[in-house]
């Protein structure tokens, strides 16, 4: 099966076998079929996150699973579930649909339902772990469905369990929301306050409007996946030591840093690609995004090796500068290319 429509960065490759899950009631049947390998398959939802680098070698299983319902409602509180299949974006509406906040800042974010725990997927100051009540997932351990609580999904900055000791055993086929009935803003990030106010000129906003705002910025500096591809940011924020922080913000006063509660301080790597004049920077199909440096663009049917070859003299060029490692945030396939 061609995997190119299934990767939003369209790099070529193929898969070796493919199954798509429509029900997560099958998952135990697929698991005892003999092109099932817990190694080597390949849980696959929007293909927003993933570098294929070759062609796979073992089993892709396309989540396709559907399906949201209310679970109940207490203290102001409804808990939504949804199937790991979902579009992100199309849930996202959705809640918003049926008058709930909590998700309006995570507005237009590619790939699936299921996908968001891995990576805690986050924007403008709102993290999936924030609303997150519960995930259900499929135990390839003990062959069981268990439910895991948001303190034992691991979270962090762009991490999870998921990315870390429960790779490759749990399969998420589910996510519970705990969504709020009553709206209260949170636009502290960057200029979402200010559109938010120029969009809704004096009235009231609510969070469809917070979601409108978020669609906004983020149209203006990412690309569309359809039109050009790409899997969003690249490289992760890069997280360094106070007096690291320090040092570079002694040299360059004007460089974006967040504080982080720990006394670490997050950079902005997309502020840091910046300086070295990197945007529009080409190497074979590949490019760094004009509009937002942290994003790599597939210009002009990129091959992997293009892809890889970017990233790599990104990442030099940032360390020679300013001293910094950053390091990928989508998933290589196969590993063994993790920068
Ligand atoms: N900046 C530049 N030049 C650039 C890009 C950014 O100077 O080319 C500066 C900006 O001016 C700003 C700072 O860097 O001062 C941060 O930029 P921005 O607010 O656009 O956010 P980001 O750090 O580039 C992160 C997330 C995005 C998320 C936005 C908004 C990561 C790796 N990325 O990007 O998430 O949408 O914040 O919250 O944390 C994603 O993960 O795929 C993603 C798009």
């Amino acid at each position: 099966v061609d995997l190119q429509p299934l990767n939003t960065f369209g790099l070529p490759a193929r898969a070796r076998y493919f199954a798509t899950l429509a029900d997560a009631a099958d998952l135990p049947e697929l698991v005892r079929q003999p092109e099932f390998d817990r190694h080597t398959v390949l849980w696959l939802g929007g293909g927003s996150n993933i570098l294929l680098m070759q062609d796979y070698p073992g089993l892709v299983v396309h989540m396709q699973n559907k399906g949201i319902r209310e679970i109940r409602r207490s203290d102001g509180l409804v808990y939504i579930e949804a199937q790991a299949g979902e579009n992100w974006h199309d849930f996202v509406l959705h809640t918003l649909n049926m008058g709930l906040c909590g998700l309006e800042n995570l507005s237009l974010i590619p790939g699936t339902v299921g996908a968001a725990p891995v990576q805690n997927i986050g924007a403008y100051g709102v993290e999936v772990k924030d609303v997150l009540d519960s995930v259900c997932c499929f135990d390839l351990d003990s062959g069981t469905f268990v439910e895991l609580g948001n303190a034992e999904c691991g979270f962090a900055y762009r991490e999870s369990l998921f990315k870390q000791a429960g790779k490759g055993r749990y399969v998420i086929v589910s996510v519970r929301f705990a969504l709020k009935e009553n709206f209260s803003a949170d636009v502290r990030y960057g200029d979402l306050a200010a559109v938010l106010a120029e969009r809704c000129a004096g009235r009231a906003a609510t969070a469809k409007d917070v979601s409108a705002a978020v669609c906004q910025i983020r149209a203006e500096k990412l690309p569309d996946p359809k039109t050009l591809g790409n899997v969003g940011s690249f490289f992760k924020n890069p997280i360094v030591g106070a007096a690291q922080a320090q040092a570079l913000q002694a040299q360059y006063p004007q460089m974006p840093h967040y504080p982080q509660p720990d006394g670490s301080v997050k950079l902005a790597a997309g502020w840091l690609i910046d300086q070295c004049r990197l945007k529009g920077f080409q190497i074979g199909g590949a490019a760094v995004h004009e509009k937002q440096a942290l994003v790599l663009v597939n210009k002009q049917q990129a091959s992997a090796q293009d892809v890889y070859d970017l990233a790599m003299h990104v990442r030099a060029q940032v360390q020679a500068r300013f001293g910094v490692d950053l390091h990928a945030e989508p998933n290589w396939l196969p590993l063994s290319f993790t920068i």
